[in-house]
């Protein structure tokens, strides 16, 4: 018996500090993955957690909702395999699929670990009220369903074994978490991805913003140290800074400049590896 509490004693402490690691490490991924720019709108005055932002696109306007731990209002109602679902396969608890301004073709590629990560941080924040408008799509949910067939893929990202595990970390934090690729990869009309031209660079037509070609064939003269100063602080090399009205620069204040400096370095290495791609956004508009 003695025995026994002994072995409690030096193994309950452990698991406390595990779960309030899961907590403190889901923490800073709902700032790295952009969580909190919609379901927490800085400079909102809606409580963290309770949604609210409007996302208005050319397939039409969706509201973030309530992902506070709310039994109503929020998915308080949710086991942790809710919450997998949602983000590995971009469904309700019912089985509705969801409209991708909520980033599940990036968020499908997270580790287990880090999911429930997030889980963790979720579900011990404060339950808060309130609900968002309905969703206004512009199209049925066939077009959706389409979306889904041809451009969601889901499942973790697998490491590739042939290149470094930094690498590997960088890649992952670009598709799965950051999701750089999202809006640094130009799209057809339909929304679709140009996957022959990742990273070619891309534009918000919506907001006339552009989003520069990260590969070889543009990025030039920058380097490691560059990537990781501008990702921390959106210094370019230049000594210009991201221009505030576009959406970069709040992704590094609100999102990415939460990533280690080591995070950041991975990025760079696996950003500073891509196919060069001879793309100029600003064709995009031409095309639309
Ligand atoms: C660009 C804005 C945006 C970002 C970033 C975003 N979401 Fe969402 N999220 C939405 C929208 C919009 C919906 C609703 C989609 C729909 O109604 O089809 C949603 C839905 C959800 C839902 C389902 C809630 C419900 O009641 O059914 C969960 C859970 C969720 N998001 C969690 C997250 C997490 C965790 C992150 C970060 C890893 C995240 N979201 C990032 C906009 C966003
Ligand atoms: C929501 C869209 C969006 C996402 C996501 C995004 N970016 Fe950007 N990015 C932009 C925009 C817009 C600019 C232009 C900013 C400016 O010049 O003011 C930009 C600029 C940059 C630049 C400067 C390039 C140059 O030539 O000036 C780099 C480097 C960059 N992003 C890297 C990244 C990385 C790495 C990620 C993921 C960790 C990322 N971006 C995610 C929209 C985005």
């Amino acid at each position: 018996m003695r025995r026994l509490i002994l072995l409690l004693g030096l193994l309950l402490p452990r698991a406390v500090t595990s779960a309030e690691d899961a907590v403190a490490r889901g923490e800073a991924l709902y700032h790295t993955a952009g969580c909190v720019g919609c379901h927490s709108p800085p400079g909102s005055d809606r409580p963290p957690l309770s949604g609210g932002r409007d996302n208005p696109t050319v397939f039409g306007t969706f509201y973030a909702p309530n992902i506070s731990p709310h039994p109503t209002d929020g998915i308080g109602g949710w086991t942790e395999a809710d919450f997998f679902r949602a983000m590995r396969e971009g469904r309700s608890p019912e089985g509705d699929a969801y409209w991708p301004t909520f980033a599940y073709m990036a968020f499908t590629k997270m580790s287990d670990e880090d999911l429930s990560a997030l889980w963790a941080y979720l579900s011990s924040q404060p339950p808060v009220e309130g609900t968002v408008p309905a969703n206004t799509p512009k199209y049925g949910k066939g077009a959706l369903g389409l979306w889904r067939l041809f451009e969601f893929d889901a499942g973790p990202l697998a490491p590739d074994p042939d290149q470094t595990e930094q690498w590997n970390r960088g890649r992952y934090l670009v598709q799965a978490v950051g999701y750089c690729d999202q809006c640094h990869t130009p799209r057809r009309r339909t929304g679709f991805l140009m996957k022959r031209k990742y990273m070619g660079g891309g534009a918000n037509p919506g907001k006339d913003e552009l989003h520069p070609n990260l590969t070889p064939a543009a990025l030039v003269g920058w380097t490691e140290d560059d990537l990781v100063r501008f990702l921390g602080t959106g210094e370019k090399p230049d000594g210009s800074r991201a221009r505030p009205d576009w959406v970069m620069h709040e992704k590094i204040e609100d999102s990415y400049s939460w990533w280690s400096e080591a995070d950041r370095r991975a990025i760079a290495v696996y950003i500073l590896s891509l196919e060069p791609v001879d793309f100029d956004p600003a064709a995009i508009y031409a095309d639309w």
